[in-house]
């Protein structure tokens, strides 16, 4: 066994894990309609300029060594890129997603079907939750977003249906109205969060579970810094939010920047685009 120096302050893996994740290209992309504070139906929007954007993200995620598999778009579904909030894949099992908005309520069957063509184990959520918009897995739990998207209901339903324990965590900003705005985990035990998207409340209990978590600034949280995708070792994040990009590069993670500023016209930005889908590990 050889020991690390006693010095090391590093505490990203040395080596990420190999990922899949799905992804769907943004075609139909625009903002016809505004369901969250990012969204002004008024303003231009680049539809060319966004699929450069995103064809980005998909190869940054193939040269770390990510495996990306693709769901065809839908005209009609602008905001079907935001993969993200198509289900919840953990061991292999599908917990679909159920929107909150009209606009979006396709996207939900689009996106079961995908994974049950596929041979997935899926279940039709009974309750409105928005994937893992909402849900950030962690190796002994569930994060969950509750207050302007996903019920709490649909917390206990994953859950029931996972068998990892689901802790609620209340989302107080219109602009963070996804857990994944606020919060994404730096590894399997590990968070960084935005203090002021949560509830006096579930601020608590943060701090109690992630003592050392990385803490981000307005100014992070306003680019949608958190709203990041790591492997252990690097991390996916938007390219201006240079505060938290320098803690992270500090903290010992290789740091991959992105440009997805056509996107963030409709409040997503690399985690949006991206559902993790998760193996079973499980000897059955
Ligand atoms: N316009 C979309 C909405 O408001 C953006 C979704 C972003 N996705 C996410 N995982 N935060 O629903």
């Amino acid at each position: 066994m050889t020991l690390a120096p006693a010095t090391e302050t590093t505490e990203s893996g040395r080596t990420g894990t190999a990922r899949h994740f799905l992804m769907c290209r943004p075609d139909f992309f625009t903002v016809s309609y505004s369901i969250n504070p990012w969204m002004h139906p008024e303003k231009d929007t680049d539809t060319a300029r966004a699929v450069r954007q995103w064809e980005s993200l998909r190869q940054a995620y193939e040269s770390l060594g990510h495996t990306v598999s693709l769901i065809d778009p839908i005209e009609g579904l602008p905001d079907m890129v935001f993969a993200a909030n198509g289900a919840l894949v953990v061991d292999g099992r599908v917990y679909g997603a159920r929107f909150a908005h009209p606009q979006r309520a396709a996207e939900g069957p689009a996106y079961l079907r995908w994974f049950a063509d596929r041979g997935y184990e899926t279940l039709e959520a009974s309750f409105t939750n928005e994937g893992e918009g909402d849900y950030l897995t962690l190796d002994e739990m569930i994060l969950a977003g509750t207050g302007f998207r996903t019920d709490v209901a649909a917390h206990m339903e994953a859950q029931e249906f996972l068998g990892r324990p689901v802790v609620t965590l209340r989302l107080v900003d219109p602009r963070f109205y996804h857990l994944d705005t606020a919060l994404f985990p730096l590894n399997g035990h590990n968070v960084a969060y935005y203090p002021e998207a949560f509830s006096e409340g579930s601020r608590k209990v943060l701090r109690r579970l992630f003592p050392d978590a990385v803490i981000a600034t307005s100014a992070d949280a306003e680019v949608l810094g958190l709203n990041a995708v790591s492997d252990g070792r690097n991390v996916v994040v938007n390219a201006e939010a240079s505060g938290l990009i320098l803690e992270l590069k500090r903290r010992g993670f290789e740091v991959v920047p992105v440009d997805l500023t056509e996107l963030r016209k409709s409040g997503g930005g690399p985690k949006c685009c991206t559902l993790e889908i998760r193996p079973n590990r499980e000897i059955r």
